[in-house]
């Protein structure tokens, strides 16, 4: 595999190594150092949409590994805009040893990939975020040992996270559970390669519109901004229909009790979840961030030294 683009292109062996190989490298760089296995390696990381996790914790993976990471910002390339994507592929190609895209148009990171001659990470498109999953699986993992018969719970809009989250969950034996409104579900086709994991992997997924009903017996509840980036003009309408699905106290109450909360942040306090719950004992959406750096590692690890 030359790319990192899908949770859905991997192996459940393949991600299974992913996440061990990423505690592997958190011990190491938390005990001492990483060693420079990245040494000379640079990563272009192009984004068209704002970023403090994936920006930064690529940047700090690829230091840390001995490389180096080059930020081009919204303003520069203009990625299908001055430039074929095609074209900015085979360039950027000959420059740097991988590529980090965070893109709109999910087409846009899938013709990057087809272009390019060195790996390409998903850095979040409209449709998924794969490298935010990794770092999820990770969290959880650490809380419970596995993902393996967990119930976890997505309370919000089906968006990028709540797909590659599904996918994951699904991939690594987890028991998926959505609350969303109507008319804000996963991709119907997502969900249905999902049922294709969930079979193999001995899981289940259960798609509501209830977040009370949703989140009992889940010892994971998640929860996303209901207003992805790029769907401004839907804030208003959204903002209506959106709040019986705020992750509060009260629906917190209704999970089990040793269940951790998580969000894959930036959150909209007061929106999407509390203050009391962001900041309350069973958050972990600190730890979860953190994550993203150790997950990412072993991702550049796999494809940068294959
Ligand atoms: N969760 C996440 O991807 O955060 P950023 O948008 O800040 O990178
Ligand atoms: N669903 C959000 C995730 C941000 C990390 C978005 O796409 O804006």
């Amino acid at each position: 595999m030359k790319d990192y683009i899908a949770v859905a292109d991997y192996s459940p062996e393949d991600l299974q190594s992913i996440l061990a190989r990423a505690v592997s490298l958190k011990t190491e760089w938390k005990e001492r150092e990483n060693p420079p296995i990245l040494k000379n390696k640079v990563l272009a990381m192009i984004f068209q949409k704002p970023s403090l996790r994936t920006r930064i914790s690529f940047d700090m993976a690829m230091r840390h590994l001995g490389g180096d990471a080059l930020y081009l910002s919204p303003a520069e390339i203009g990625l299908g805009k001055r430039e074929s994507i095609a074209d900015v592929a085979r360039v950027v190609s000959g420059y740097v040893d991988g590529i980090m895209a965070r893109v709109f148009d999910h087409e846009h990171v899938l013709e990057l990939a087809k272009w390019a001659e060195v790996p390409v990470i998903n850095g979040l498109s409209d449709y998924n975020h794969p490298c935010q999953a990794a770092a999820d699986a990770l969290t959880i993992q650490e809380n419970f040992g596995s993902l393996k018969g967990l119930k976890v719970c997505y309370v919000g809009d089906g968006n990028n996270v709540a797909l590659s989250l599904l996918h994951i969950c699904a991939k690594l034996g987890a028991d998926f559970t959505i609350a969303t409104p109507e008319g804000y579900e996963i991709d119907p086709e997502a969900v249905s390669v999902a049922e294709k994991f969930a079979a193999e992997s001995g899981s289940s997924i259960t798609q509501l519109n209830d977040p009370m009903e949703a989140v009992k017996g889940s010892q994971v509840i998640y929860t996303d901004t209901w207003v992805s980036m790029g769907q401004d003009e839907e804030a208003a309408k959204r903002a209506k229909v959106f709040p019986p699905f705020q992750v509060n106290q009260s629906l917190v109450n209704e999970a089990e009790k040793d269940v951790i909360v998580l969000h894959c942040l930036p959150a909209h306090r007061g929106e999407e979840i509390t203050d009391e719950v962001a900041d309350g004992p069973n958050s972990r959406i600190f730890p979860q961030a953190h994550n993203r750096l150790h997950a990412q590692k072993a991702i550049l690890v796999k494809l940068l030294t294959s």
